[in-house]
């Protein structure tokens, strides 16, 4: 069907005074005796494009005033003092009706009301720039790393390794329930896999494996997480950015961490002005100001034994102790990068014990080279760490999580053939959307969250 994206006509003064042709949804309308107004949104941007219907030139307006009718409409698009332009129209065609009960009235309505129709809500103006912003931070992470010569990888979603440890894993079968199987060893035998596989929480460790080939790789996927967690910033299945780079110790990718978090929001702020000038009204005021500070600023580096001694000594009633040893909680994350910095904050060097098998020992004994990038209002969007990269002290770390040496041989093999410093992280992608347009919870990040006891 040809047609003009309504936000070409909007941007380019070349189309006033041209027959136009425009497809899109009604949004508003208002009938009067001689003339009947409609606004049309076809999504290529926020702003709806007014549409004028003279009833000497279109009698009958009836069938295009109900919300959510999609409508082509030609016309002659003309400027406008109060909209920029505005089209004329001389004739217009229902190309599907819409009624009463379409959900989405003039009547805002509450995210969470929205919530329960995910398959329309992306028509509203707050999704509409939500997923904007998605798809222009996507591409800006793609550009980032493209430009800097690392590789993107694709690494498998079904895997036979937990990467994380935490018993977070979806399992993945085809056989199901059934009693025939004295053991779970016999039952996976029978799987399709012929051993125990799930879905994959991260594609560090094949990442791994292709940085020790191309030096600088990244992901960007789909991972999996059955945490029983009903938090506004924990969904099951979530976007993963994680790049692996060799030769990178702790101080180097925390530099890489910090550049892509300001390329990322660089991208943003220059090309979804109109996106971001809406969440600074409607959902976070000052957003735009502190995207700007964020850019312009050092971000904080900070260590957990140093974290400790504020949070000790903060003036808050913590409902979780704090003590040397203790992983961080939400509200200790919070008042640290909100109430004392007000800015990201890199906490670094973690307990061995609150951390990951595959995280580089330190020399004290006690802590490893980890960091994760707090910040304000939305707590951890990364996790970081240089890796363990010889091949004894990784044995010892697994063998004390009593961890299956057999499940990660090939891991290993990294440690005995060639090993090399090597460091990398995973940014959350959604809770980078939620850091950047002020959406409070993640379920409003992605087209259809998934989250314990949801699915749709
Ligand atoms: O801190 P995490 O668990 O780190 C890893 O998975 C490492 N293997 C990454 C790496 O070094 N390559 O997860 C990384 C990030 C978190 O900081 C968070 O932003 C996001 O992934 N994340 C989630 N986002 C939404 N819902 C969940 N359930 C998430 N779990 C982690
Ligand atoms: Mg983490």
């Amino acid at each position: 069907m040809k047609h003009i994206d309504i936000v070409k006509l909007q941007q380019d003064p070349a189309y006033i005074g041209q027959a136009v042709t425009v497809c899109g949804w009604v949004r508003t309308s208002r009938d009067s005796k001689n003339v009947a107004f409609l606004e049309l949104n076809d999504g290529t941007t926020l702003k709806h494009l007014q549409i004028v219907l003279d009833k000497a030139v279109i009698t009958d307006v009836s069938a295009f005033m109900p919300l959510g009718t999609s409508l082509k409409v030609k016309g002659e698009l003309v400027a406008s003092e109060r909209n920029g332009v505005e089209v004329n129209a001389t004739a217009v065609t229902v190309l599907g009706v819409c009624p009463g009960e379409y959900p989405l009235q003039k009547k805002r309505c509450t995210l969470e009301f929205l919530r329960t129709i995910p398959h329309l809500r992306v028509r509203t103006n707050t999704f509409n720039a939500i997923f904007r912003v998605r798809s222009v931070m996507a591409a800006a992470i793609h550009r980032y790393f493209q430009e800097r010569n690392y590789v993107y990888v694709n690494t498998p979603l079904i895997t036979a390794s937990d990467c994380e440890g935490a018993g977070e894993m979806f399992k993945v079968t085809t056989i199901g329930y059934s009693e025939d199987y004295k053991s779970a060893e016999e039952y996976y035998a029978d799987d399709f896999f012929g051993q125990r596989a799930g879905l994959s929480v991260s594609g560090q460790l094949e990442g791994e494996m292709a940085a020790m080939a191309f030096g600088k790789i990244y992901t960007f996927g789909p991972s999996f997480r059955a945490e029983n967690s009903n938090t506004p910033r924990h969904v099951a299945e979530f976007w993963h950015v994680e790049p692996e780079v060799a030769f990178a110790e702790l101080p180097d990718i925390i530099e890489i961490a910090q550049e892509m978090i300001k390329y990322i929001i660089s991208a943003v702020m220059a090309e979804c002005p109109e996106e971001l000038a809406f969440f600074d009204k409607f959902f976070e005021n000052g957003l735009l100001d502190k995207l700007k500070s964020v850019v312009d600023s050092e971000f904080v580096v900070l260590d957990y034994t140093d974290a400790i001694a504020l949070l000790e000594k903060a003036d808050a009633d913590f409902k979780f102790p704090v003590y040397w040893g203790c992983d961080l909680q939400t509200e200790h994350e919070r008042y640290i990068t909100e109430q004392i910095y007000n800015k990201p904050v890199f906490v670094t060097n973690y307990p061995k014990d609150i951390k990951s098998f595959y995280m580089k020992q330190n020399p004290d004994g006690k802590t490893v080279a980890a960091t994760d990038l707090l910040v304000p209002g939305v707590g951890e969007i990364i996790g970081c760490s240089e890796r363990e990269a010889d091949l004894d002290k990784l044995l010892a770390a697994m063998e004390e999580r009593n961890m299956n040496l057999d499940d990660y041989k090939d891991y290993l093999d990294l440690r005995r053939f060639g090993s090399v410093p090597h460091s990398g992280f995973g940014l959350g992608f959604e809770r980078m959307l939620m850091y950047c347009t002020g959406v409070a919870n993640i379920r409003d990040a992605q087209l259809f969250p998934r989250t314990v006891g949801s699915i749709r």
